[in-house]
């Protein structure tokens, strides 16, 4: 457990994603009400916003139990099927990384969500026939990155699904509160807000800053988060004003110098800055976009205004 005590267990301990508890919130209780599991959940949105705690919250709120595996550790249809038989009713399963399971074990999936049901063949050749094992019912969550990694019938098969979205500075700012709280640590407002603004929008690496800014408020002052602290913290750490890494500045200054500032297509920025397609997607453009730096257009991504100014590059308009 990463976090460490950090993620909150209930839905109205949840700060953030508004839309996505409310319609949750009417979800779980229609079918607590009904007795019946969850219709199958499918999380998309990028990388430390929460769909792993979210998960742990419906289970907790449904009051099943949850059973945790991701995409690439079910390697053979065997392994899918030991864990589906051992679920009790109405349980939730989660599948981290659901876009990476493999298309036989995918095939194992349509008719265990669809009709609670394990379809074994037994015998080979000519005298091999297909039974039907039961299962109990059972609520499905997937998490992945980009709802468009997963094939169609994998993607119709889920009930709901909800995109989590970057996190603004006001939301982080309270989750960094909650935290600091619950790390008995004590923190002003301006040291929060400098933490939130400097954690590109999600709530895995607020708590990771508040941690090591904790540590240097710890041996350098007197364990108390003031703005300044965070800020000399957060330096030492080479955190830059925005959270921007060398990662961001790379992909920004080969956009400007390489392409004049675009647009320039994901593949040719892939190639030119040596970064898989995959992570510029789902880990760099989502908080470039966010806070304005890169535009999308139908012919590429464009650098803004914005970004020249942060780093100190004249802009030609
Ligand atoms: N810790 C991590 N994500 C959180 C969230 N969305 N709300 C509260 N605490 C969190």
């Amino acid at each position: 457990e990463i976090e460490g005590g950090l993620r909150p267990r209930f839905l109205n301990d949840y700060i953030g994603q508004d839309k996505v508890k409310e319609k949750l919130k009417i979800f779980i209780e229609a079918a607590q009400h009904r007795k019946e599991a969850l219709d199958h959940v499918l999380l998309y949105g990028p990388p430390g916003l929460g769909k792993t705690t979210l998960s742990n919250i419906i289970a907790n709120e449904m009051n099943v139990n949850i059973r945790i595996t991701s995409g690439p550790a079910i390697e053979r249809p065997g392994d899918l099927a030991a864990i589906l038989t051992n679920l009790s009713e109405n349980d939730v399963l989660f599948i981290d990384e659901i876009h990476r399971i493999n298309r036989t074990v995918e095939e194992i999936l349509y008719p265990a969500m669809e009709d609670f049901a394990l379809d074994i063949i037994i015998g080979k050749g000519p005298s091999a026939r297909s039974i039907r094992l039961d299962l109990s019912k059972f609520t499905l969550i997937g998490a992945t990155t980009r709802a468009g990694l997963l094939t169609s019938p994998l993607r119709d098969r889920f009930g709901v699904i909800a995109k989590l979205e970057l996190y603004d500075i006001k939301e982080l700012k309270e989750i960094v509160k909650r935290s600091a709280y619950i790390l008995n640590v004590y923190i002003d407002d301006d040291g929060a807000a400098e933490i939130a603004s400097r954690s590109r929008g999600t709530p895995r690496i607020a708590n990771r800053l508040l941690k090591r800014v904790r540590d240097f408020a710890q041996v350098r002052g007197d364990g108390r988060i003031t703005l300044d602290i965070a800020q000399d913290a957060l330096a030492l750490l080479e955190i830059d004003f925005l959270g921007l890494d060398s990662t961001d500045k790379k992909m920004i200054e080969v956009m400007i110098n390489n392409f004049g500032g675009g647009p320039v297509g994901l593949d040719t920025l892939a190639a030119s800055t040596g970064e898989e397609r995959n992570t510029i997607e789902d880990v760099y453009e989502p908080y470039l976009l966010q806070i304005g730096f890169i535009n999308r257009t139908p012919r590429g991504r464009v650098v803004m205004k914005k970004a020249y100014e942060h780093f100190n590059i004249p802009f030609k308009e």
